[in-house]
Parts: C-alpha cells; sequence; structure tokens
C-alpha cells in the first residue's frame, strides 16, 4: 500500500523547512531566513574546526560592548551571520552580541524579521578546540513600532525604533535556535511546534534529520554550574548545590557536567535531562547570560521540549527585556529539576 521506505529516504533541513511551509506551519519568508541561517551555520563550523589552521584563533584585539575580549572568530562569526541575514532580503533588523546596538538592514524587500543571535558562544572555547555554537531567535516586526518618523528621521530615532522593536519578551518569538560546532555539527530548532535537531552530513554538507521531536527528560541527576561562583552565591542556591551532593537513600549523588559554552551544556540537558544554571552573584547581580539571544532563545525551545527556563522566580519568555544587552540569571532544564531549584530559592 505505502511505498517503502527506501534506506537513503534521507530528510534534508531543506525538505523539512518546505513541509512546514506547505503545512502552513511558517510562511514563505520566513522559510528563506531560516535558509539563510543554516547557510551561516555551515559556513562558521568549517571555520572553526580549521581555526588553528588559518590563524583564526586568538584575540581580535578589541573589547565588544558585554566588556569582553573579542576573539577573532567572534568578529568573523558576527560578519558570517549579518551578511547571511541581508542577502536573505527578509530580514528588517538584527541584534547581535558583538553590535553595540540593533542594526537596521536596509537590503530588506519584504518579510523585514527581527534576527536576534549569539554568533559565536562559548568564544573562549575556541582555542582549546572544545564545542562552541551559534544561538538565534527570529520576531515578527511589531508593527506599531514602526511609528512615522518623517521624511529625514534623525539618526537616535531611528536607533530608539530599532531598539523598541528588538526588545520583545521571548513570548513573541515565532522561531529560535542554535547550531552545535562539536564532534558533530547539530543544528537544533523549533518553529513553534516541537524541537527538531539537523546534523551536518560532511559528506554532500547537508543539514541532515536526525532528532525528530525531541522531549527533554522529566529529571535527571546532572547539574550543570560554575562552582567556581559558589563563594558568591546566595545562601538558598548553596543550600540546593550542597543537597544535589548528599548521596541520600539512593546512594548516589548527582553528576556535575560544566563545559562552559551554553550551547554544549543546553545540547547535554535537552537530550540527557538534567538541570543547567547560571545564577547572578555577588559581582553580577542579574548573572552573565544574555536575555535576548541566549537566554529567551533557549527558554523557547526547553519549552517546546517540554522542560523549563526560569530566572529563579519566573518564567524567563515572560521578561520584557528594557535593554538590547540586557543580562538575566537562568536555570534551564528538566521540569523537575528546574521546579525544585524554585523552591529552594523560593
Ligand atoms: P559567549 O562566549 O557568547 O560570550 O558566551 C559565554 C557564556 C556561555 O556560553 C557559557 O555558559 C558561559 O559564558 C560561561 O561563563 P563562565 O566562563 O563564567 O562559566
Ligand atoms: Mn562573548
Ligand atoms: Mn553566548
Ligand atoms: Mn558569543
Amino acid at each position: 500500500k505505502y511505498k517503502k521506505k527506501s534506506q537513503y529516504e534521507i530528510q534534508t533541513f531543506t525538505n523539512w523547512l518546505l513541509r512546514q511551509e506547505q503545512a502552513d506551519v511558517i510562511d514563505a519568508e520566513l522559510t528563506v531566513v531560516l535558509s539563510s541561517i543554516s547557510l551561516a551555520c555551515k559556513q562558521i563550523a568549517s571555520l572553526v574546526q580549521r581555526a588553528g589552521i588559518s590563524n583564526l584563533t586568538g584575540v581580535q584585539g578589541a573589547v565588544n560592548i558585554q566588556g569582553e575580549d573579542q576573539k577573532k572568530l567572534d568578529v568573523v562569526s558576527n560578519e558570517v551571520f549579518s551578511n547571511c541575514l541581508r542577502s536573505s532580503g527578509r530580514t528588517g533588523i538584527i541584534a547581535s552580541e558583538e553590535e553595540d546596538i540593533p542594526v537596521a538592514v536596509e537590503e530588506s524587500y519584504s518579510g523585514n524579521y527581527i534576527v536576534v543571535f549569539d554568533p559565536l558562544d562559548g568564544s573562549s572555547n575556541i582555542d582549546a578546540a572544545v564545542s562552541t555554537g551559534s544561538i538565534f531567535g527570529i520576531y515578527r516586526p511589531n508593527e506599531g513600532c514602526f511609528p512615522d518618523l518623517g521624511d529625514n528621521p534623525t539618526l537616535d530615532q531611528l536607533e530608539q525604533n530599532c531598539v523598541v522593536n528588538v526588545c520583545q519578551p521571548g513570548e513573541n518569538l515565532l522561531a529560535a535556535g542554535y547550531c552545535m560546532y562539536s564532534s558533530s555539527v547539530i543544528l537544533v530548532l523549533s518553529v513553534g511546534q516541537g524541537v527538531y535537531g539537523f546534523t551536518l552530513d560532511p559528506m554532500f554538507g547537508e543539514f541532515v534529520l536526525t532528532h525528530d521531536d525531541v522531549k527533554i527528560p522529566l529529571k535527571g541527576k546532572i547539574y550543570s554550574f560554575n562552582e567556581g561562583n559558589y563563594a558568591l552565591w546566595d545562601d538558598k542556591l548553596k543550600k540546593y548545590i550542597d543537597d544535589l551532593k548528599d548521596p541520600g537513600p539512593s546512594g548516589k549523588p548527582y553528576s556535575a557536567r560544566y563545559i562552559g559554552s551554553l550551547v554544549g551544556d543546553f545540547h547535554r540537558t535537552l537530550l540527557y535531562g538534567g538541570i543547567y544554571g547560571y545564577p547572578s552573584d555577588k559581582k553580577s547581580k542579574n548573572g552573565k547570560l544574555r536575555l535576548l539571544y541566549e537566554c529567551a532563545p533557549m527558554s523557547f525551545l526547553v519549552e517546546k521540549a517540554g522542560g523549563k527556563g526560569s530566572d529563579g522566580h519566573r518564567r524567563i519568555m515572560e521578561i520584557h527585556p528594557e535593554e538590547v544587552h540586557q543580562r538575566v540569571p537562568l536555570y534551564i532544564g528538566s521540569v523537575q529539576e528546574v521546579e525544585k531549584l524554585e523552591k529552594y530559592l523560593a
């Protein structure tokens, strides 16, 4: 009755996108944006894998708006991401970790989507060839924020307009995802219904569906925190971490896993279960991770996979960014693990 699935019947990211479009889950414009993002990820993957050969390790010699020493690959991957989005013709505004302020894209002629991204996450790991990634989120332009700025808007009127458009809560996300550059290159995303993973097949340079409708385990005994900051943490959080180490009746404590790349630590948490946390501390009262292009996209994904993303007290998805590079504490992963932590912090 049904055509036998041939062993060579693979589903590429391109076919998958077209099927989402046919099913009206996304429109043709968004398909173009997502396709341009997958191209950027392929290019960054090859740059990362050859960094040591093409003299792309080490620092650029500049400090970004975050106050971080930019790596050469921070700058290059930011350019790759921006160029792919510009040439899509469907991107209206971009906001990046590596751009001081959001940038209006003049090449846009339809769609006008807003794309926020962290072009290279975990870049401190590049010189040691440890997993890194790119993170992105896509918003519809909130029409209300395109006031008529008259014929000759001033520069700061335009800048203010971009910021207003970009600062939207995670709940407004149309799509979000990441690409992890590790032993495999895996593009993981959601366009609103479920989470899907595509592994780059180097044999023919296509992302192939390998993780169909990912669901995060309800619980997991892996915790992922930088315990080097323990002394700076709130006492309630210290108690939580201490109790994870207590073998308890099962005789087995939690395991610690932390590689210092949000994308790598999150991907393991998504597949194996557990909790990743970047708390606020005495030195950084809002923690380190950025709401717009790290915490909100990851929280969008984890919720679509049946997990939870919290700042310790409320859903990350409900937090309305006041400022493009705003930082928030992040606790994300299995529902039971995040809820357990929230009880300690209450
Ligand atoms: P980025 O490289 O994009 O600036 O992000 C780094 C972030 C995140 O990837 C990671 O989880 C965290 O910084 C690690 O911070 P610590 O080194 O302070 O643990
Ligand atoms: Mn950085
Ligand atoms: Mn990052
Ligand atoms: Mn980064």
